[in-house]
């Protein structure tokens, strides 16, 4: 069969990606780790030009955002407030052949024929049983209830009689002198024969498995052994051999064709133990996500920061999970980056108080949702942040056409969330959907959270979360009364929906009603819980869109009729690991080499440059068009002044489409700069 087509664009990326130093497999010396990458010389560039943009765009640039740099390793009553410790999990099934774990949303439908049996019976232990399991219902057998009638049968009361007078001893004489009670007692003992007979001689454990294509039945009987040894049991039959159709089902493993055991749910987060005793109280949590740090230290950051309301804080560092599946290469691992604002806003009851009402999103077209507005509530400042992002994804060359967007239902919504919209990368191995478009996958989300977080770490720490408002508190004593009464309702009705949904089981309805109306009352004294908007990216998905994104190849036909196929990476400049390669026309030449070797020294403090003179001009292009470099620099013997008009000048070459041109060496840092920043 044909290889699909974006799966060969995803190998020539991979191999790409492992020529050319930009992504290894991590331990590959041992065989590598599921789930774990290492970024190579030309990775590693690429990643920290990322990360510096986005920590550029999202702190340095504004002054309504402030940094911070968390430990990984935190307290593990922030994961019991965030929730993680009850509900980060996927449901995962097991295969029964190879114990392998798939996440049950991620099971490819299957179609074929199933070999399924009921279980096994053994050879040797009984051979009275077994010939008559063979005599009367084999192949296809059994169960439970017509084995209890067959054993009933075959068992007769002769043999409960000598099991009794050997368990009763002297009493024996004494039962049996009441013939009704001691038909009762035989009944009862023959019974316990039988069930001790099935415990230690009949497993009912279904195994069932999805023929392979091409492969005889036997193939199934074979792994059914298996199956049955690894249980701990030898010389058996087989009960129940059946065999069924069946059609898209999501219950075998796509690979072995194993049918899959029941969903339970797995806790995503890696734990580990602080300090030397390895017990429940030391255990500890890898942080999935980093934004759980930024709440928990909202009130040191706004204290120090001296910021107010809106405002946001920001982290880039790692997270972890113990992803079931990883997959697509570095799409899903189990330990990657995040890039991640908390945007701290105030609840539209506060706004409509000091503004009168809160601008909608229609009275803000896209093009308005550049510039923040004090009268925004959640819908605008959620939409903005979604434009900003996407204004970010296009500056770094992932054009609109490339993306996609998924906005998150009602049903796929966390209870607590008002809005998600995702940002998605139409990456080589995303989906089509029913109509025959590639929607893409998740880059970043952008979520409108409620003040949830915030309100979970002020329940669970204890300590407030709240802020003062001055302008709140001023603008509340002029309302008139009935909008004071209206809104303090609403924002009642929204404390006490959050309350009651995250409610402690010792918490009573009228404790959370009183809670509710504090919170509410605060209102007038300046005082609430920040909602908050929060776009969450991942670095690793990034890098991975870049370099999907960069992707070419450019086939040139030589005068003889060769061609030749070539990969050109064709980064945006602000991304591009490397930004120019420095080139003398000949490495033999002294005064060339020194020239090449003065430019070279003079770009590299303000840029990465590298230096190369290994083969023709040709061969170092193209070394250079493969690690993505925009711009490359010859320094020729009219840069050295062999036409004088042209001293101190060198050509530079575009990646893009060949072109070149001759530049000032003493104008080469500006334009450069230019177009890397
Ligand atoms: N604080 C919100 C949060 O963590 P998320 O959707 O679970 O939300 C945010 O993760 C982003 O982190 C995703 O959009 C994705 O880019 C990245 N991400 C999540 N799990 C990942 C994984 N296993 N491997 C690589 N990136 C991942």
């Amino acid at each position: 069969m044909a290889e699909p087509k974006e799966n060969l664009q995803m190998e020539k990326i991979v191999s790409l990606c492992k020529r050319r130093g930009f992504v290894f497999q991590s331990s590959e010396i041992y065989g590598g780790i599921n789930g774990f990458w290492d970024y190579g010389p030309l990775g590693a560039e690429l990643k920290r030009n990322v990360k510096e943009l986005w920590w550029h765009a999202m702190t340095r640039s504004r002054d309504d955002i402030a940094g911070l740099e968390a430990t990984i390793i935190m307290s593990p009553e922030i994961w019991k407030a965030s929730g993680h410790v009850d509900t980060f999990a996927d449901l995962m099934r097991e295969c029964p052949i190879t114990n392998k774990r798939v996440r049950a949303d991620q099971v490819e439908p299957q179609s074929g024929v199933a070999i399924s049996f009921a279980g096994i019976c053994r050879r040797s232990s009984n051979t009275k049983i077994y010939s008559r399991l063979i005599e009367e219902f084999s192949p296809n057998l059994v169960n439970d209830d017509l084995l209890k009638q067959l054993l009933e049968k075959e068992i007769p009361d002769a043999e409960a009689i000598d099991s009794l007078k050997e368990k009763l001893g002297p009493e024996f004489e004494r039962a049996k002198q009441n013939p009704q009670v001691f038909a009762l007692v035989i009944s009862q003992e023959k019974r316990s024969k039988i069930s001790l007979q099935i415990d230690r001689d009949i497993l009912f454990k279904r195994f069932c498995v999805l023929l392979q294509p091409g492969k005889p039945i036997e193939s199934a009987r074979k792994l059914a052994i298996s199956f049955y040894e690894a249980l701990g049991f030898q010389d058996f039959i087989f009960l129940g051999e059946q065999q069924s159709k069946v059609e898209n089902s999501l219950d075998f493993h796509p690979e072995t064709g194993g049918e899959l055991r029941a969903a339970v749910p797995f806790n995503l987060m890696f734990k580990s133990f602080a300090g030397p005793i390895e017990s429940e109280e030391n255990k500890v949590y890898l942080r999935p996500e980093t934004a759980q740090a930024i709440f928990a230290q909202f009130k040191n950051v706004l204290e120090t920061s001296r910021q107010k309301v809106p405002f946001g804080i920001g982290q880039i560092g790692k997270a972890f999970r113990n992803e079931v599946t990883p997959r697509n290469f570095t799409f899903r691992s189990r330990e990657f980056e995040q890039m991640e604002l908390e945007f701290f806003i105030k609840p539209d009851e506060v706004i409509e108080a000091i503004h009168g009402s809160v601008a909608t999103i229609s009275e803000n077209p896209h093009s308005a949702l550049r510039t923040p507005q004090s009268n925004w509530g959640w819908q605008a400042w959620h939409q903005y942040w979604v434009e900003e992002r996407v204004r970010f994804y296009e500056g770094i060359g992932l054009s609109r056409e490339t993306l996609g967007f998924h906005i998150q239902t009602k049903e796929e919504l966390a209870h607590y969330a008002r809005a998600c919209t995702d940002i998605l990368f139409k990456f080589p191995f995303s989906k089509k959907d029913e109509n025959g478009q590639v929607k893409g996958d998740e880059l970043e989300g952008i979520a409108a959270r409620s003040d949830f977080d915030l309100s979970q770490h002020q329940r669970f720490s204890g300590k407030p979360m709240g802020v003062f408002d001055d302008e709140l508190r001023a603008a509340w004593a002029k309302l008139p009364k009935e909008k004071q009464d209206a809104l303090w309702k609403r924002y009642y009705d929204n404390r006490k929906n959050y309350l009651t949904k995250s409610a402690k089981p010792d918490e009573t309805p009228e404790q959370i009603s009183q809670q509710a109306t504090e919170d509410a009352n605060g209102l007038a004294k300046g005082q609430y819980i920040p909602h908050v908007i929060e776009p969450s990216a991942g670095v690793d998905r990034l890098i991975l869109a870049l370099i999907a994104n960069a992707y070419s190849e450019v086939t040139k036909t030589d005068d003889k009729g060769k061609s030749e196929t070539t990969v050109v990476m064709k980064f945006h400049p602000r991304v591009a690991p490397v930004k120019v390669g420095i080139f003398p026309l000949l490495k033999n030449k002294p005064e060339l080499v020194a020239k090449a070797r003065a430019v070279y020294e003079l770009l590299r403090p303000h840029l990465k440059a590298v230096y190369d003179d290994g083969g023709s001009i040709g061969k170092r292009y193209a070394r250079q068009d493969e690690a993505g470099t925009p711009f490359c620099v010859t320094i020729d013997f009219d840069t050295l002044g062999e036409k004088p008009e042209l001293l101190d000048t060198v050509t530079i070459r575009y990646r893009d489409d060949g072109k070149q041109e001759r530049l000032k060496i003493s104008e080469l840092l500006d334009f450069l700069l230019s177009k890397v920043r």
